[in-house]
């Protein structure tokens, strides 16, 4: 049973006989991600304050520029997750292929990989707005201790044994799922401990918040720009309000606690969206589904499409259930 306050060390172990496959590994998995979550948090709150903000100089595999700070959340989260050799495999938005964890299957039982997204909303991080790292951890498909292959990276989201993110804002916190629920722990600097804040959470049933690039407007498909004219509407509880970060995971973790909806679609510029399936989207469905919300591509079930490349994108719709249904709704009048 959660109880409020208890710290994140003590919620794994009391909760450690409701992982899917309890031998402990993955909970040693979340205890290298709170480490490294709390190092990487360090480094954002300093951001202004030493050269690691601005430009790095190069590009990932999307063309985009990385930023210092994408690049040291990278390495961090890699190099903590490597350095205890608790899982096999790591893929990462910040990286063109996997990495395959050598020492892992010395003792042959190693059998989680995990998918990044080391530090979302980085166009933030100039500006002390709120970035966040999200995670996505599968059980491997292929024989434990043998190195792991693509296969074990592109399962359904379904299938994900845990997800969750860390939002780096006005106080930082870490919110995860195993499948029963969701929990969000709080970081107290001071202590460098974690304590349990939002026990059991869940995303309202409907809400007011629309969170959705409008600058697109133009690319978006007629079923998008309706919803958004249904949004604007003078009636019953509308007009919404609008509210778009940047950041998903903050944009997110807003509408679980408020209510709302967020959008990316896919517009006229990009055929897929924006947003990658792997580490974007199905671990922000897993913990929206799991709090009582629904995640779609405007059709169909996010967690249940079959990837094909490490760095899909996919149009993503995600929030309160009665908002995400409406949505739906447009779509599908205009269904190709
Ligand atoms: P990332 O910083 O990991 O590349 O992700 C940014 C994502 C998402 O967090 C955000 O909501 C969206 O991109 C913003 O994109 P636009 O600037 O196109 O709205
Ligand atoms: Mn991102
Ligand atoms: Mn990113």
């Amino acid at each position: 049973m959660a109880t409020k306050n208890q710290t994140l060390g003590e919620f794994i172990i009391e909760n450690q006989q409701d992982f899917a496959y309890s031998s402990g590994e993955l909970s040693r998995l979340i205890n290298s991600i709170r480490l490294a979550a709390k190092v990487v948090n360090h480094e954002v709150n300093k951001a202004g304050l030493v050269d690691i903000i601005g430009a790095f100089g190069e590009t990932n595999i999307q063309g985009e520029e990385q930023q210092k700070l994408d690049v040291y959340a990278d390495k961090t989260f890699i190099r903590t997750l490597t350095n205890r050799e608790i899982v096999c495999g790591i893929a990462s938005e910040e990286n063109d292929d996997f990495i395959t964890i050598e020492g892992c299957n010395k003792d042959n039982k190693n059998k989680y990989v995990v998918l990044i997204d080391p530090l979302d909303g980085s166009s933030n991080i100039d500006v002390n707005v709120s970035v966040g790292t999200i995670f996505s951890i599968y059980r491997r498909v292929t024989p434990v201790g043998s190195p792991v292959t693509i296969e074990d990276f592109l399962q359904p989201g379904n299938k994900q044994v845990a997800s969750g993110y860390i939002i780096y804002g006005t106080s930082t916190m870490l919110v995860y799922t195993t499948g029963n629920g969701v929990n969000g722990f709080t970081l107290n600097p001071a202590l460098g401990s974690w304590y349990l804040s939002h026990p059991d959470m869940k995303i309202p049933e409907t809400g007011n918040i629309y969170s959705i690039n409008e600058g697109n407007y133009v690319h978006f498909p007629q079923g998008v720009k309706d919803y958004i004219k249904y949004c604007q509407e003078e009636k019953e509880n509308r007009p919404y309000t609008s509210r778009y970060i940047g950041s998903m995971v903050s944009d997110i973790h807003r509408n679980m606690i408020k209510g709302g909806i967020y959008i990316y679609p896919k517009s006229s510029k990009s055929e897929s969206g924006k947003l990658r399936l792997l580490y974007e989207c199905n671990p922000m469905a897993f913990i929206v589904e799991q709090a009582g919300g629904k995640a779609t591509d405007g059709y169909s079930r996010i967690m249940d499409l079959n990837p094909s490349e490490l760095h899909q994108r996919v149009p993503f719709f995600c929030g309160s259930t009665t908002m995400v249904e409406k949505a739906e709704e447009f779509m599908a009048k205009y269904e190709e």
